[in-house]
């Protein structure tokens, strides 16, 4: 495997790579800081090594040494999103293959854009404050200064000393605790992560929290006013960990925890190992939302063990594990349904590469990240068209036995490594030597390099669709005097999937009139479904026909919870509202300090009131 620069970095990690990391915090809610303190153990990859490159953002550095002798230091000009590069030259030389221990003394800012701090109020129990990270894709360089690139994995140690009533969790395995020797109201948490990993998975917790034992192996973590709730809804995850490890290989890591997170917590879920971060609103007695726990177990082995070097190769990690939630949904439900997943998933490629609009180089698969911050370029892309991908090949080279067959062989010689691409091609090409003649006939470069929908549209079975687009020719087609030939039988025996589907086809479509979607609301009362994935869908109905009523209760679920993906398009949706722009921006602005900060950059220049970055291609 060639070395590859990484554009969202400033480490050097072609010059030496970080073997193991040893931290040490301590957690202050007061200054909403952590006071750091880490022990990076570094190998030298040339001779004569003695400066290397650190990455950080918004961080203080107060002191660096190398095996206990002080060291030299500077922090460069800081970049928008990369942060600032730590320059540190070591009072001695080192020949290659030797290892120094680089220790900096540092503290994070408030404003560090992995943390978000909570006050008690923003908290379900309303009495302790909570923190908590989210590293991916470069965050975590304003939590630790560290070789801040997917391409090191190394092991990681922990201490995080944090008030007494709280409770300190990591993406490792705890390690014990103790009351903290310098402060009798304060506890030391200890964590080991002792498989090598990528920076961006370094992720802490620190709140009231509770947990219950969902598994052999498994707890599920929160405040305690979701516990039960939250041990109920993931009573599957032993049986997807036992159906990934089927088909994927031994699980590696150990225990499998949840942490069900506060609604601020931007995403679905976030593949920490050890402890897979989740949003609340999969907590809504809808066992159909449980895609996301598939999902975020199957990343144990498609980014977590085999990592994507860079942040271009994204898809890989993404593409492959979405490959690997279907196949989990396959051995749990049936092909028929995997299909159908599929057939969802496609849905959502289209609507992405609509938003971004067909030319966007966003819409990749492989992105030039030079001068792109991975949080403007996050979408369903790499997720879909990589998925698409995938299930392309598997049509030409078998069907899912076969294909599957690659993936856990793809899986098993690359873990514990971080690949681009090409590796993952040439290997695809040395697994299939006897059908390289159809591969060779795949449009390569219109899959990974040209923008808007892949060369081929596959096709799925659409038994279980086809009463979901039945249904939506239905309404874009029917006239005002013919709304009383809808009933509520209309969904009778529809699944929450195929309710989902019949209404992201429909958001597809022409807005409907407003005089239909008041009758849909009559017949199929979806306003009063808790499922967020048929909420998010319907509400952007309602705004698409202007239903003035349907505005106030897509406000209250763009601000209620904070998941990008429902987030976004609901204030998008809103914006386009034109009478209730005003409202619109104003309710943001008032909303934007409890925002998650990601978030809220995201949702400013969707709201056009910051200009969005346009990549240079
Ligand atoms: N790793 C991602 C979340 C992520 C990606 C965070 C990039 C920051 C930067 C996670 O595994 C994910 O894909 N979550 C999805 C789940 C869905 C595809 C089932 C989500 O949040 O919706
Ligand atoms: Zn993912």
């Amino acid at each position: 495997m060639a070395a590859v620069a990484d554009a969202s970095s400033f480490s050097s990690f072609l010059k030496c790579i970080t073997k193991h990391l040893n931290l040490k915090y301590s957690v202050d809610f007061d200054s909403q800081v952590l006071k750091g303190k880490v022990a990076l153990t570094i190998e030298a990859l040339e001779d004569k090594f003695s400066t290397l490159t650190l990455d950080t953002k918004d961080l203080k550095i107060f002191k660096v040494t190398a095996n206990g002798q002080e060291a030299k230091f500077t922090v460069g000009a800081s970049h928008s999103f990369k942060g600032a590069p730590l320059e540190i030259t070591l009072p001695f030389d080192l020949s290659r293959g030797q290892h120094v221990i680089v220790e900096v003394t540092f503290e994070t800012s408030p404003k560090a854009s992995a943390l978000q701090w909570l006050t008690p109020e923003q908290t379900a129990g309303k009495k302790h404050p909570y923190l908590f990270s989210q590293c991916q894709a470069i965050h975590c360089r304003s939590m630790v200064p560290c070789q801040d690139t997917p391409s090191v994995k190394h092991t990681y140690y922990a201490q995080v000393s944090v008030p007494r009533d709280l409770v300190a969790l990591m993406s490792a395995v705890p390690d014990g605790q103790e009351v903290d020797p310098q402060d009798s109201s304060r506890t030391i948490y200890r964590f080991r992560q002792t498989v090598p990993m990528p920076s961006y998975l370094i992720a802490v917790v620190v709140g009231a929290l509770e947990s219950r034992q969902i598994g052999p192996r498994s707890s599920v973590w929160s405040e305690k006013e979701m516990v039960d709730l939250a041990a109920f809804e993931f009573t599957e995850t032993e049986s997807m960990l036992k159906t990934a490890e089927n088909l994927a290989g031994p699980y590696v890591w150990g225990q499998y925890n949840i942490l069900v997170l506060p609604p601020s917590f931007p995403y679905g879920g976030m593949e920490n190992p050890c402890l897979t971060f989740a949003t609340p609103t999969l907590l809504a007695g809808d066992k159909s939302l449980s895609n996301v726990i598939a999902h975020e177990i199957s990343h144990s082995w498609t980014g977590n063990l085999v990592t994507n070097r860079t942040w271009e190769h994204f898809w890989l990690n993404e593409g492959h594990t979405v490959y690997l939630e279907r196949m989990i949904a396959r051995h749990l439900h049936n092909e028929q349904f995997r299909q159908f997943m599929a057939m969802g998933g496609w849905n959502d490629l289209k609507e992405a590469v609509n938003t971004f609009g067909a030319k966007s180089p966003f819409t990749n698969l492989v992105i030039n990240m030079e001068d792109v911050d991975p949080d403007d370029a996050f979408s369903s892309v790499p997720y879909e068209k990589g998925f698409a991908l995938l299930y392309h090949l598997e049509e030409l080279m078998g069907g899912p036995e076969v294909f599957m067959g690659f993936v856990k062989s793809y899986i098993q010689l690359f873990a514990y490594s971080s690949v681009i691409t090409e590796d993952w091609k040439n290997y695809l090409y040395v697994y299939f030597k006897d059908k390289v003649d159809v591969l060779n006939k795949v449009d390569w470069n219109s899959w990974f390099h040209t923008p808007g929908m892949p060369p081929v549209k596959p096709e799925y079975d659409s038994t279980l669709a086809d009463a979901c687009i039945a249904l939506c020719q239905r309404w874009t087609k029917v006239k005002e005097e013919d709304l009383a030939s809808f009933g509520p039988e209309d969904i009778q025996g529809f699944s929450s999937h195929q309710i989902i589907e019949f209404l992201s086809l429909l958001l597809q479509e022409e807005p409907i009139p407003l005089s239909h979607v008041k009758r849909m609301q009559e017949v199929y009362n979806l306003n009063s479904k808790n499922n967020c994935e048929i909420r998010v869908r319907w509400l952007r109905v309602c705004l698409r026909a202007k239903w003035e009523e349907a505005v106030p209760l897509g406000l209250k679920m763009a601000t209620e919870q904070g998941r990008q993906k429902f987030t976004r398009p609901l204030y998008r949706e809103l914006y386009g509202f034109e009478k209730f722009r005003a409202e619109v921006v104003e309710t943001f602005l008032k909303h934007r300090p409890c925002m998650h900060q990601v978030t809220a950059a995201l949702v400013a220049k969707d709201l056009k009131l910051e200009q969005a970055q346009t990549p240079s291609q």
